[in-house]
């Protein structure tokens, strides 16, 4: 039970009301709601069945944030993925953050941060050596998230988006 937990916080509106945002598992019933944020706010869009075998495969990291009439207002996603460790001879697990992310009007309010804090703790179940993700090199927002949660840059994908923008490829020890 103890996975099934919601969290909450909440932000002040443009009437200065404090407003809740709950953090929960995200269910099938929230992910057009999902993919919608993931349209409006990344230009890497991927098809229904992507995000639907990520929550069949890791249901416990895949989370959404949502006012409460229950609005999507941000998500994230994340998988893991089997690597050989740097010595080769085994191979380790890696959490791969997927994509994240927040509808504009809702930026700045810490729901990036519980997103993140709430999904690493249980991506981490899945016995996985290390954190890693992908960010445009011109992302700064992010960038500088991901910094606060103590990723450092690994390395540079070169033209690793569509476009031709470079990656940073961001890690942190589990
Ligand atoms: N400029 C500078 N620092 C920022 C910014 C920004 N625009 N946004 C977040 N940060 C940093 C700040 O340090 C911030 O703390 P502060 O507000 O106390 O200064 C900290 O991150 C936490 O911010 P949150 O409020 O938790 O983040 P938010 O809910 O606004 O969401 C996010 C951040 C997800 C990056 C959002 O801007 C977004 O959805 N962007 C578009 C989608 C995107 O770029 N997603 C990441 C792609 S990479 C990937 O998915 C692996
Ligand atoms: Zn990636």
């Amino acid at each position: 039970m103890g996975t099934d937990k919601e969290s909450r916080i909440s932000y002040f509106d443009s009437l200065n009301q404090r407003s809740p945002i709950i953090i929960r598992k995200c269910t099938l019933d929230d992910l057009e709601g999902v993919i919608e944020v993931n349209e409006r706010e990344l230009p890497e869009d991927y098809p229904y069945f992507f995000y639907k075998s990520i929550l069949d495969n890791y249901p416990e990291s895949f989370l959404v944030a949502t006012t409460d009439d229950g609005k999507v207002v941000g998500y994230i996603m994340w998988r893991v993925e089997k690597t050989p460790a740097p010595d080769s001879l085994r191979f380790y697990n890696k959490g791969h953050l997927v994509s994240i992310a927040v509808l504009k009007e809702l930026r700045r309010k810490g729901i990036a941060t519980a997103l993140l804090s709430n999904s690493m703790e249980t991506i981490k179940k899945y016995k996985i050596h290390e954190y890693v993700l992908e960010v445009r090199v011109s992302n700064y927002g992010a960038i500088n998230l991901y910094q606060k949660f103590n990723y450092t840059t690994h390395s540079i994908k070169k033209r690793y988006y569509r476009d031709g923008e470079n990656a940073y490829y961001m890690t942190k020890p589990a």
